[in-house]
């Protein structure tokens, strides 16, 4: 309804009619005024303004738009547009600069104004209370009356001044409720960094140099969504990286998918990867690979340089467009997982060989992680252990645990090619075989199966292993479950060699 038609048709006096647009005026701005009051965002408040603006002006369309500014991309509104205008295209339509330039309301005839000409424009500046402008409200085509076009007059100059002073404080409101909310965002993401950083000193234990510059990789790098290659002798702790990573990234509460590339057999990686449609070959069910499933979340590939060729251009594929293709598949599946992915190899001397594609390594290595071996940071050793005693002891509900000196000297001596896994171990099998509340050096099984020195046959090898776990079962009243534990192998693998 415009506002010509809500006074009505009949003869008035031009006296009664002008007092009467003045009221209708001045009710419009009442209740704008309240309704701005439920401060909301800037698209309300524009489509508000808007919308009550183009009537009560007795004109036929108009807009209203704040500007792309810094983390704000803008907004608009339209009434009576057939099209909603891009906020650029307002910021940089010459009707919309000249309103921006002149601060009061602009009007005029013969304009063009976002590509159409019209008879008659009317325009005014949302500013803020440092005359720094939010943005525009425009007011297009004035009604004809009694076969004439009307330009906008003075009347209307006040009240798109009046407008102006109403709306600019809510919309200034409105811009810096939402420069909080950014910066209560993003104080949450500082703040859920600063607890990842605690978290990463709680579980990965190990305060040398390298160690502290591992951890603050880790920290910094959990956050974005950059893959990482993670480089380290086996037990060096990688796997658990992969998973602080993950923790201390956005992408928490999704899941975190580990496999392991030299562990399955080359016919089964793709699909164990992509996953495999129904009917593939006879009798194959649909699967979904581990990029699916790791959706939200991060997948881990461990032993990446035991991956074949052929799947390392499928990854490489995956990596550079975020789309998988299922086995068998006719469609394109977008992926969002974050790729997190560990070797002990040297992968620059197996891109030397053509056993790993160049492409794929930079892709991977966005950022690079190197996990020292222990006896680089032998500094590292007592408190690992002690972490390690205490995690026994609260799990076996033991009063103490501790080592003696010799204790601690034995294991600062020893190489530890196996890494902290190796430790990790040999604490077990000590924990296993004292009965006190101190471990001594004699204790200690050093020369687990990762210590047996190569030897010129496999025959000698087997029979070394088979007689280090003799040794260890003897220790242990032939307990093979204890025996297994402390050789850190499977029971299994026990029952399986010794069985008779
Ligand atoms: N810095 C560390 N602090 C605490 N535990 C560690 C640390 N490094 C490794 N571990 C533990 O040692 C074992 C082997 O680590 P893992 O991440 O599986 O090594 P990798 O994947 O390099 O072979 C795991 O039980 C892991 O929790
Ligand atoms: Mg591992």
């Amino acid at each position: 309804m415009t506002a010509a038609a809500a006074l009505g048709s009949g003869p008035a006096d031009p006296g009664t009619f002008a007092l009467k647009k003045k009221v209708l005026r001045l009710e419009t701005l009442y209740d704008i005024s309240r309704s701005l009051a439920q401060a909301r965002d800037e698209d309300s408040l524009l489509e508000e303004v808007v919308t009550r603006a183009v009537p009560v002006l007795d004109a036929e369309r108009g807009f209203a738009s704040t500007f792309p500014e810094g983390f704000s991309s803008g907004a608009v509104a339209v009434a009576g547009l057939g099209s909603l205008p891009s906020t650029v295209d307002v910021a940089s339509d010459p009707f919309v600069l000249d309103v921006c330039r002149a601060r009061g309301p602009v009007l005029r005839r013969d304009e063009t104004v976002l590509g159409q000409s019209v008879a008659t424009a009317a325009g005014v500046a949302l500013t803020t209370a440092h005359g720094e402008v939010l943005g525009v409200l425009v007011v297009l085509e004035r009604e004809e009356r009694g076969g004439e076009t009307p330009s906008f007059d003075e009347e209307d100059r006040r009240f798109l001044g009046s407008l102006s002073a109403v709306v600019s404080p809510a919309l200034e409101a409105a811009r810096q409720l939402r420069a909080l909310s950014v910066d209560l965002d993003r104080l949450r993401e500082e703040n859920r960094s600063l607890k990842g950083t605690a978290e990463i000193d709680r579980v990965l234990i190990g305060d040398s140099p390298p160690m502290r510059r591992v951890k603050d990789l880790i920290s910094r790098a959990a956050s974005s969504r950059v893959s990482v290659l993670i480089r380290g002798e086996s037990g060096t702790g990688k796997e658990l990286a992969a998973r602080l990573l993950h923790l201390g990234s956005s992408r928490r509460e999704g899941p975190f998918l580990a496999l392991n590339c030299a562990a399955v057999p080359e016919s089964l990686l793709e699909s164990e990867l992509f996953g495999i449609e129904k009917g593939v070959a006879t009798g194959v069910e649909a699967r979904l690979g581990k990029f699916e499933l790791a959706s939200g979340g991060t997948i881990f590939l461990d032993e990446i340089a035991d991956t074949p060729l052929a799947i390392q251009a499928k990854l490489l594929r995956v990596l550079q467009e975020r789309e998988i293709e299922r086995i068998g598949g006719r469609t394109r599946i977008p992926v969002d997982v974050r790729v997190v992915a560990a070797t002990h190899a040297d992968l620059r001397e197996e891109i030397r060989h053509r056993r790993f594609r160049e492409d794929l390594f930079y892709r991977l290595r966005v950022v690079e992680i190197e996990l020292p071996p222990l006896r680089n940071r032998r500094e590292d050793i007592p408190r690992l252990a002690a972490h390690f005693l205490s995690v026994i002891v609260s799990r076996d509900g033991r009063p103490s645990l501790r080592l003696t000196r010799e204790g601690i000297a034995a294991l600062l001596s020893h190489p530890f090619p196996g890494n902290v896994r190796e430790l990790e171990n040999l604490l077990e099998g000590a924990a296993a075989l004292v009965a006190g509340e101190t471990i001594d050096a004699a204790d200690l099984q050093f020369g687990a199966l990762v210590r047996a020195p190569v030897t010129s046959s496999s025959q000698d090898l087997e029979s070394l292993e088979r007689e280090h776990v003799l040794r260890v079962l003897n220790s242990v009243g032939g307990n093979k479950s204890r025996a297994a534990r402390i050789l850190g192998i499977n029971r299994r693998t026990i029952y399986r060699r010794f069985a008779s």
